[in-house]
């Protein structure tokens, strides 16, 4: 999705709003742009695809900038109009006086349009983000006041919204201001910055202020002011930020998902530090803050989330059933705020997103909210929108991930959910303890069967070759491992563009056996002294008999295997209700692999944004 910078300060302007953007590449987009003040005008560069070609159009305009002061810088994912020059940002006022960069979406842009139209501004793109700039100038001109042009402006959009402005008749000031979008103030000595995610300022400061919704900040190189909406000026918390610059290095892997699958094992070890190291000690989930009293009674919950984070519902709703008995409704939450629900002041509404920004998924636990639920959010950003909703709130402390394909964001959702699972049992005593010491003995092993997988991927290099000419996947599980199959196939799908379905196995024969023949290898996931082993193996064999070609991914060691599959990749033993932390590693690398054979950019793949705040 689209990413902001402002900068104000000592360093070389053009250079650090571009290390800013770069740091918000990830996200995903399909232009670039920033407006430069210079030595009394402002200057425009846009460029169309990757970050490099906004470089390379800078430096060879290099001598056009003499003293650059200050700046914006933005990249655009589109949502209104193409994907063109005149459509990337910044856009202009009429007059080319007034700058906006703009991540969100103006619900009323049209019939603000047609007004500002009819007052004589000529627009040139098909945005929403071009009224903003002829609507800020049209106050302006009222005025002479940038904020105050900005505040009044803002009051009449309707949707969401981060939005930088600069005008070049007051030269040293940036003005942002928010609403349903993220958005920050980095605070340095002789410079700040205003951004719309931590990474595009955490290589200069560590120092931070949130904008709540409906505040404006103004930045010079020495100066913040936040106000609200009435103009009051508010004093805000400076917070110190929870990341590290080296969390945007690749630290010499090829790719940053290759690095973030990687450090699966570590970040596991770290979701589980403090809050599981002892079988004999009930869990430690103090973050969840219901009274337990309530969580006894507790007898519905419904989990939220898109993508793979909920494929981690869905597993979450697997074990929170078995181990606590509590019934569990998973939803995408784009789906969720269409239905009524029948969620109340009983229900436990869990909230599931890596980033935390996720617009379908935020308007869903307002939805929840408002009907007065409890809202439990696990999230590996605790600086999001989303934690600020937060009732109870459990990071996932993956750390920041870079690569569009959530990898070892995901794993840590599942020990999360692991976790809460395990103490919502404990809380009831529904379950007995000796069976939870077994599973939580299992789960501190966890992150040492997962380094058994990552020290030796020449079996899953091979797989991938073998298979990376195939156009269609079908990859079949049963019972806690459906999701596994589903993530499996959405990794594929994202990073390799291969059409690949996860499928339940039971399901095959009901109708998707019919596409099944040699050009479509069946991926099945079995773990032995499971329930569901001997049923994917049956089905397995009547994809065999289709004439498809077999993976297995499995601990078995039954020789048997290899008549059936043409590749077995392995993980080590573990409990069938713990697999999905092992069973999703292979199939993380398994397309990434794929991807990197068939030269496909895997850390930014084509259409794809890393957090997806609008609806
Ligand atoms: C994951 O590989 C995807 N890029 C995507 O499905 C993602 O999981 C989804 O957009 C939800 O994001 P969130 O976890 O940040 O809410």
């Amino acid at each position: 999705m689209c990413g902001i910078i402002g900068y104000a300060g000592f360093r070389d302007v053009v250079s650090t709003i571009l290390q800013g953007l770069t740091n918000l590449e990830y996200r995903g987009y399909d232009s670039a742009g920033m407006a430069i003040q210079d030595n009394g005008k402002i200057k425009i560069y846009k460029t169309l695809g990757k970050l490099i070609n906004l470089k390379n159009e800078l430096e060879m305009k290099r001598n056009e900038l003499k003293h650059p002061a200050l700046g914006i810088g933005h990249i655009r994912w589109a949502t209104h109009g193409s994907p063109s020059l005149v459509n990337a940002h910044p856009h202009t006022c009429t007059c080319g006086r007034l700058v906006v960069v703009h991540n969100g979406i103006i619900e009323n842009y049209k019939e603000l349009r047609e007004e500002l139209i009819k007052k004589g501004c000529k627009f040139r793109s098909q945005t929403d983000t071009e009224t903003i700039a002829h609507l800020v100038a049209d106050e302006f001109s009222k005025t002479k006041d940038l904020e105050a042009a900005v505040r009044n402006s803002v009051k009449k959009l309707q949707g969401a919204y981060a939005i930088c402005v600069m005008h070049q008749d007051v030269p040293n000031i940036i003005v942002g201001a928010r609403k349903h979008a993220p958005m920050l103030v980095g605070v340095g000595e002789g410079e700040n910055f205003i951004a719309s995610d931590t990474p595009a300022i955490i290589e200069y400061t560590k120092k931070a202020i949130y904008l709540d919704d409906n505040q404006i900040a103004v930045i010079t190189k020495d100066n913040v002011k936040i106000t609200d909406v009435k103009g009051n000026e508010i004093k805000k918390k400076v917070e110190v930020l929870p990341w590290e610059p080296m969390a945007l290095s690749k630290m010499g892997y090829k790719h940053f998902m290759l690095k973030e699958i990687h450090e699966q094992p570590d970040v596991i070890r770290n979701s589980l530090n403090g809050k599981l190291f002892d079988i004999d000690a009930p869990v430690n989930l103090k973050e969840v803050k219901l009274d337990k009293s309530i969580l006894k009674k507790l007898n519905k919950i419904e989990i939220i989330a898109c993508g793979t984070s909920l494929h981690a519902a869905m597993v979450g709703k697997y074990i929170i059933e078995n181990f606590a008995e509590i019934s569990v409704d998973v939803e995408a939450s784009s789906e969720y705020i269409y239905r009524k629900t029948t969620t109340n002041s009983s229900t436990l509404v869990v909230g599931v997103s890596q980033s935390g920004e996720t617009a379908d998924t935020i308007t869903a636990i307002k939805q929840a909210k408002e009907k007065g639920a409890h809202v439990l959010i696990i999230t590996n950003r605790p600086d999001s929108n989303m934690a600020r909703l937060a009732d109870s709130l459990i990071p996932v402390n993956a750390g920041i991930e870079v690569s569009v394909a959530a990898t070892k964001s995901y794993t840590a959702q599942l020990i999360s959910f692991y976790l809460l699972a395990v103490h919502l049992a404990e809380i009831k005593g529904c379950i007995e303890s000796s069976y939870l010491k077994n599973i939580k003995h299992e789960l501190i092993q966890i992150p040492t069967k997962i380094e058994e997988i990552l020290s030796d991927t020449t079996a899953i290099q091979e797989c991938a070759k073998k298979f990376s000419s195939y156009k269609n996947f079908i990859y079949i599980a049963r019972g806690v491992n459906l999701p596994t199959a589903l993530e499996g196939a959405l990794k594929l799908k994202e990073i390799s563009y291969i059409n690949a379905t996860g499928y339940a196995a039971g399901e095959l024969k009901h109708g998707p056996i019919a596409m099944l023949d040699e050009t479509m290898p069946v991926l099945s996931i079995m773990v032995p002294g499971g329930i569901t082993y001997e049923k994917v193996l049956s089905n397995s064999e009547e994809a065999k008999a289709r004439n498809a070609k077999l993976i297995a991914l499995t601990s078995s060691s039954d020789k048997e295997l290899n008549n059936l599959f043409d590749v077995i990749l392995k993980v080590p033993h573990v409990n069938e209700i713990l697999s999905p932390v092992l069973t999703c590693v292979p199939l993380q690398l398994l397309a990434y692999y794929i991807a990197e054979f068939l030269g496909k950019d895997v850390d930014q793949p084509r259409n794809l944004a890393k957090s997806v705040t609008v609806e």
